[in-house]
């Protein structure tokens, strides 16, 4: 197959050229109901943002998730970037950070000038709670767990541990809205919890868009002035309506610089309307991707994460592991799936360490045996919601004939 440039979105989902099974850049289409919701907000509301149908969203996620406070916010990356300025990291202070992860879990710490270290990762490809204890300094001053694929962390353990040592725990929910421990939501243990709608997320919001959870009261006061410039009205009587002028701009907090990271209205409202169907999306992702995980159960060479149990793994992604055969590798695999089968599997988040942007930060040092043993024969799957049966027989068919391949040779 020929090199390809630029084709699909930015990480290359939606690159079919060739390919008789790829990743879509799409998780699934908008149905009518959304459509409107998006439509009506562009006929008939005065206001395209802060208006009645984020407050409605907040609400209604709040209701959906069980969350004390919720904040709608222009993407993930700045809701982390919200919980990142409020933990108002002083020089030297640590975050203790997952290094597998997409990076956007790590930037805000590091531009709120927190000094990372990387944990390691257990048998649900998660942050290993063992490895967080021990990663704990003096210096420690916040944690930040990623439930990545859609996969909760082991969050009781995390919170005994962070409750023991006063740290400041963030939820990095990007991937897992609906994702629950028990009849507990995801983004509901933690001080922050960071939910992204990015356009390949189980739920999107025209490309971008986010909600931010608070559980503590008067931290959640302080969150619409640092997403919105410190702007918000007026308190008490003014003799004249224009004087000074038309809102008060203030630090909340002494020292902190506020953003500007609001979601527009038209984003709200189609959020709201998609939450109605969020838990049916989540379950026909659960439900093909334990289909797949069972279509493996006869091939020890491949493995995936440990599920425990009551834990509701919403697959927003669908990564697996090549123990290897024959002296084969995770490349080797991808080769035959890719020229042979004609299905663009993938490799995604490589270790943050790795990265030169990291690197150069100083943040280029981990001890992360286990993902570092791991990451180098992971690979992922197509992956959307509805992919058909068929589909999934024919990708872990075709892994299964390149295993034989390999064992013959
Ligand atoms: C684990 C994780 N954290 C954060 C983000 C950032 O989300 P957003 O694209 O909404 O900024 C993503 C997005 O892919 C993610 O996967």
């Amino acid at each position: 197959m020929a090199a390809q440039t630029r084709k699909g979105d930015a990480s290359g989902r939606g690159n079919s050229d060739g390919y008789k099974v790829s990743f879509p850049a799409r998780m699934y289409a908008y149905n009518d109901e959304e459509i409107a919701a998006v439509v009506n907000v562009m006929k008939n509301s005065e206001c395209q943002t802060q208006g009645e149908n984020m407050a409605r969203f907040e609400s209604d996620f709040k209701t959906y998730t069980g969350a004390n406070h919720a904040f709608a916010v222009d993407n993930a990356t700045n809701a982390l970037r919200i919980a990142a300025t409020l933990c108002r990291f002083k020089q030297g202070d640590e975050v203790i950070i997952p290094a597998y992860t997409f990076c956007a879990t790590a930037l805000p710490f590091a531009a709120e000038g927190a000094k990372i270290v990387w944990v390691d990762m257990d048998d649900t490809w998660n942050a290993d709670p063992d490895d967080i204890e021990k990663k704990i300094t003096k210096r420690t001053k916040a944690l930040v767990v990623v439930h990545l694929l859609g996969m909760p962390c082991e969050m009781e353990k995390i919170m005994k541990i962070a409750r023991e040592r006063n740290l400041i725990v963030v939820e990095d929910c990007a991937q897992a809205p609906g994702a629950r421990i028990g009849d507990r939501h995801v983004g509901t243990f933690g001080d922050f919890g960071c939910f992204s709608f990015h356009g390949a997320k189980n739920m999107t919001t025209l490309g971008e868009g986010s909600m931010l959870t608070v559980r503590d009261d008067d931290m959640a006061k302080l969150v619409p002035g640092v997403r919105h410039n410190g702007v918000r009205g007026y308190e008490g009587e003014r003799e004249r309506y224009w004087v000074p002028a038309m809102s008060l701009v203030d630090f909340d907090i002494d020292g902190v610089w506020p953003h500007n990271f609001s979601m527009g209205e038209a984003q709200c409202a189609l959020g709201s309307a998609l939450l109605k169907r969020l838990d049916n999306i989540n379950g026909i992702l659960h439900e093909q991707g334990m289909k797949l995980r069972a279509m493996f159960e006869d091939t020890p060479e491949i493995t995936y994460n440990r599920i425990p149990e009551g834990f509701f793994h919403i697959h927003h992604q669908c990564i697996y592991h090549f123990e290897g055969a024959n002296g084969k590798n995770r490349d080797d695999l991808l080769d035959i799936t890719t020229t042979k089968y004609g299905i663009r599997n993938i490799v995604q988040y490589y270790p943050l360490y790795r990265y030169p942007i990291f690197k150069k930060a100083g943040f280029g040092e981990a001890d992360c045996p286990k993902l570092e043993k791991w990451w180098d024969n992971s690979f992922s799957f197509p992956w959307w919601c509805g992919v058909p049966d068929e589909t999934l027989s024919y990708m872990a068919d075709s892994i299964k004939a390149a295993i034989e391949e390999f064992k013959k040779a």
